[in-house]
């Protein structure tokens, strides 16, 4: 994606290289999500006594809270290779079924933004998932037969902001299902510190702690920050994040202290400005805001509404009292009968 926003939860270029360095390799090293760890932990040493294929993984949740990682941090779990691709790149059911044939025992094939993957190519999955088999129709007409074969047993890792839109049948096959929520303060700055320390980068606690409470609970957005913060120490002090180089690199970057940026504020604006506080349709928001409806769902609205700034109502979006307060405005009265 090449959102230009520095507070974005969608993965940039530049993130890339970036979090491949930062990312924890094992469980113990990866930070928050307790729950989501723990049972990861238990299903995976579970699968290895057992010297089985772990049960399918489907993790779900807003971008950059380390979705990717995981997968990775299970398949070194496990001990297996990880093969990794997207919902998108996959066209023909042959492209999925290469990879599938090419993988070894109890491997692992991690598939991001999964539910953007077309019907085809989900039916070459379905018996992949469930037999762990291959059924190739050869010939067309009334001469077609299927053939199957046989595969590897093998864990699909799946990876999806959006767990509502996938279909039921493909949902039904993960035997083990996780959402990763917005991470805490103290987590966040956990991730910072170690991150500053495999940058070679001092930060003294308080500016972690500031950095952590601008990062909108994803640890991608904080690696981000802590990078530009890193440039500004490094530039225009003498190299070390204190708290005043943090808060003046912030100012710098217009990043407030909730982490928002122009598109959160004229968001919230709009709805305020537009449509009285709303309720209003995501389709008249994204209009009004030049923005894509997909990208409003799944990167700006779940932190503000994880925040209380936004409600999501049957009838439309509405800006909470707190998003007024924000912007030194008074909600109106809505009457309660
Ligand atoms: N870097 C990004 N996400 C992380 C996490 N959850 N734990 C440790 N380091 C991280």
């Amino acid at each position: 994606m090449t959102d230009p926003r520095i507070v974005t939860a969608a993965k940039v270029d530049e993130d890339v290289q970036y979090e491949a360095g930062l990312r924890p390799r094992t469980l113990d090293d990866y930070i928050g999500q307790e729950r989501v760890r723990a049972n990861l932990q238990v299903s995976i040493a579970a699968a290895r006594q057992r010297r089985e294929a772990l049960d399918h993984v489907l993790l779900y949740g807003p971008p950059g809270l380390g979705k990717t990682t995981l997968a990775y941090v299970i398949g070194q779990e496990l001990g297996a290779a990880v093969r990794a691709t997207a919902g998108p790149v996959l066209e023909r059911p042959g492209d999925l079924a290469a990879i599938l044939t090419s993988l070894g025992e109890h491997e692992v094939l991690f598939i991001d933004e999964i539910h953007r993957m077309s019907p085809v190519i989900e039916e070459v999955l379905y018996p992949a998932m469930e037999d762990y088999e291959l059924d190739i129709v050869i010939g067309q007409g009334p001469g077609a037969r299927s053939i199957k074969v046989p595969l590897q047993k093998f864990t699909l890792v799946g990876a999806t902001t959006r767990a509502g839109l996938l279909t039921a049948p493909l949902r039904s096959r993960f035997g083990i299902v996780h959402r990763l929520d917005f991470y805490n303060e103290v987590d966040l700055k956990e991730i910072i510190t170690r991150s500053a320390r495999i940058l070679n980068v001092p930060v003294v606690d308080g500016a972690a702690a500031e950095l952590a409470r601008r990062s909108r609970g994803t640890p991608r957005i904080a690696n981000r920050l802590l990078r530009r913060v890193r440039d500004f120490a490094q530039v225009r002090a003498d190299g070390a994040i204190t708290e005043k180089v943090a808060i003046d690199a912030l100012k710098l970057l217009e990043v407030d202290e909730h982490g928002f940026d122009e598109v959160d504020r004229k968001l919230l604006r709009t709805i305020i400005d537009k449509f009285g506080g709303g309720p209003v349709g995501i389709n008249s928001i994204a209009a009004a805001i030049s923005e894509e409806k997909d990208a409003i769902e799944d990167i700006y609205e779940p932190f503000l509404i994880q925040i209380g700034f936004l409600d999501r109502t049957p009838r439309g979006r509405v800006a909470t009292a707190l998003a007024y307060n924000y912007f030194g405005l008074t909600a109106p009265g809505r009457g309660l009968w």
